[in-house]
């Protein structure tokens, strides 16, 4: 009886791991509709996240072709494209955003892997720099706690989190956030109506642990990713665990909202550590920021 027991696990683990490496490489491009009256008119952005290295096709030919077919009106990276794990190879993202940057406006944030290269200064040396160097060279706007508008009527941000808001932490406990630590990284948030008072807020933040503190600071809409989806995600009840050892956090993947305030957590597009994707495709996010019809009198 043990024998077909351990022989039905195993024949469910190879079939597992055989779908795990078929959705890591099957590219899922998906549509947020964000509306508002803060913009002027319609856009297009494509948000990237997580890329960890990983490659869709030779140099990325699929990812290039599937943001083009959305004709973007810019291209926004959330960060941790690539692996800092003791080195930091940045050949990957550099290509990617080498095409893109000659096609779209690029606004790049870091997420904790880039940041890792600023914290463990003995291990990376100057590498974050020559990287930020890479980039900035090619045009791509790289914001560090600071903002750039694209057009006059969309404002994005890009926040660094401190290193202890990435701490591994089992359960849902999370490290607090001071009060005032986001204007004090970030200068004060937007706190008016637009058009054309004020722009619409966008905030590039890595971990989606702190929405009510990034809608409260005046982000109108907040990207993140970093938890990879939860790696393994559950009918009901989403993914089961996250890099940083959270198990069904809820805030792993999808769309969220606070009042008109929103958050769009990506599922990633790589992984790494923990090399496994079921039931969560990675993924591009196609945003509609979609100008609202106003009522007729
Ligand atoms: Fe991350």
């Amino acid at each position: 009886m043990w024998r077909e027991a351990a022989a039905v696990t195993i024949g469910a683990g190879l079939l597992c791991l055989a779908r795990s490496q078929y959705e890591r490489g099957a590219l899922a491009v998906e549509t947020v509709e964000i509306v508002t009256d803060k913009v002027l008119r319609d856009r297009t952005l494509v948000f990237l996240s997580d890329l960890h290295n990983k490659e869709f096709g030779k140099g990325n030919a699929e990812l290039l072709q599937a943001i083009d077919s959305v004709r973007p009106d810019a291209v926004l990276s959330g960060g941790d494209m690539m692996i800092a794990k003791g080195n930091a190879d940045t050949r990957v993202p550099l290509s990617l955003f080498s095409s893109l940057s000659s096609r779209y406006p690029m606004y790049c944030g870091n997420g904790n892997h880039e940041n890792r290269m600023t914290w463990e200064r003995e291990t990376y040396g100057r590498q974050y720099e020559v990287y930020k160097k890479q980039l900035t060279d090619m045009g791509v706007i790289y914001l560090e706690d600071e903002s750039a508008l694209l057009e006059c009527d969309i404002r994005i941000t890009a926040l660094d989190l401190d290193e202890c808001f990435y701490r591994k932490a089992l359960l849902q406990r999370k490290e607090p956030m001071e009060q005032g630590y986001l204007e004090k990284k970030l200068g004060a948030g937007p706190s008016g109506q637009g058009p054309i008072g004020e722009p619409f807020q966008i905030l590039l933040a890595h971990s989606p642990l702190y929405f009510k503190e990034y809608a409260d600071w005046g982000a109108d809409l907040t990207l993140s990713g970093h938890f990879h989806g939860g790696t393994i995600r559950l009918p009901w009840l989403g993914g089961v665990m996250t890099p940083q050892y959270q198990f069904f956090l809820p805030v792993c993947a999808g769309t969220f909202y606070i009042g008109e305030k929103a958050m769009v957590v990506s599922r990633g597009l790589g992984t790494h550590s923990i090399n496994i994707r079921l039931n969560n495709r990675p993924q591009l996010v196609v945003l509609k920021v979609k100008r609202r019809a106003l009522e007729k009198a």
